[in-house]
């Protein structure tokens, strides 16, 4: 049997930083992010028992870096006693820079091969096991804004608002494509084990999404916008405070966070955040969006810019 999902990343506005359980990949922290639409990965799978291993390509080259987790996650989906399979990855976003590639990966992995399995399952459940592969992708099976909750020995994801009902746009500034030096799933870990601020990061994290939970109910941009580069932030100092510190900004980086906070202050509805990349994301109002893709195309080492809107949650494509 053979299925095709297609997922969308999604950008963290509160963000996921640090593992409660390694071995279950549950989050130490919940986190709320935005599902995007114009940014996907489809996965297709195909269960093929001539195979004596798995297969993986990537637009079109073969890939044995992330075979592992992507093997993981079938198996966590169908069981390890499933037949190989050979999966087949399109991207139209530059895979593993900091843009959530694997979390739209491992949400259209699941729903793939819970398809291409013939098992049915829930939203949740698949969130769940996606969440074991990568824990921002239980977000991506979810549109929207989406709230990721730690509930014991599980995750639970739900969307607060519908993307329709607060259409924000999304303009990312790609300051430098390529993969990261460190994983997200390693910094993390060398962030709890050795970051003075670890502790207090996981402290605040529940206030943080009182704050951010209040911002989007009320359709509160300024105050969402406070909220957002503030968690972003204490994030990165987060990071930047471990031993050997962690540092995923370059100068452009910087630039690009000057130049959102100009358009700001001078009154356009635009807030910036950063994941385990140097890539800038710009949140703003649809009345901002011409501005802010004017102000990031001008700043110096900025490579590419991308757009997007708010969409939907992970979704199978087709089955044969
Ligand atoms: C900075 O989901 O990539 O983007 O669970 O180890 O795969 P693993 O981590 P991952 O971490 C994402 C971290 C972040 C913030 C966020 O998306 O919430």
């Amino acid at each position: 049997m053979q299925a095709t999902a297609r997922a969308q990343p999604n950008i963290a506005l509160v963000k996921y930083w640090g593992k409660r359980d390694t071995v279950r990949n549950l989050p130490a922290v919940g986190s709320i992010s935005i599902t995007l639409h114009d940014l996907y990965t489809q996965m297709q799978v195909e269960f093929d028992a001539s195979l004596d291993a798995d297969r993986l390509t990537v637009n079109g080259e073969q890939d044995d870096g992330m075979l592992p987790r992507i093997s993981h996650c079938l198996d966590l989906v169908a069981g390890p006693q499933r037949e190989r399979a050979s999966v087949t990855s399109t991207c139209n976003f530059p895979v593993a820079a900091g843009l959530a590639s694997s979390a739209s990966a491992f949400a259209a992995t699941a729903c793939a091969a819970a398809a291409a399995a013939g098992i049915e399952t829930s939203t949740s459940e698949l969130a769940n096991l996606a969440g074991r592969a990568s824990g921002s992708a239980a977000r991506s099976l979810y549109g929207g804004f989406a709230e990721l909750k730690n509930a014991g020995d599980a995750v639970e994801v739900e969307t607060i608002e519908d993307p329709a009902a607060w259409p924000l746009r999304v303009v990312i500034a790609i300051t430098k494509a390529g993969p990261k030096a460190v994983s997200s799933g390693e910094a993390m870990e060398r962030s709890r084990k050795t970051s003075p601020f670890y502790a207090r990061w996981v402290e605040e994290q529940p206030a943080d999404l009182d704050e951010a939970r209040a911002a989007i109910a009320s359709r509160d941009f300024e105050r969402l916008a406070a909220i957002a580069e503030h968690n972003c932030l204490k994030m990165h100092s987060v990071m930047w405070a471990s031993r050997p510190p962690i540092v995923y900004w370059n100068s452009a980086t910087l630039d690009c966070m000057s130049a959102v906070r100009e358009l700001r202050a001078r009154g356009h509805a635009v807030f910036f955040t950063i994941d385990a990349g140097p890539q800038v994301k710009a949140v703003c109002l649809p009345q901002a969006e011409a501005a802010v893709i004017e102000a990031l195309r001008g700043t110096a080492g900025v490579e590419t810019i991308m757009t997007s809107g708010l969409g939907d949650g992970a979704a199978v494509v087709s089955v044969t």
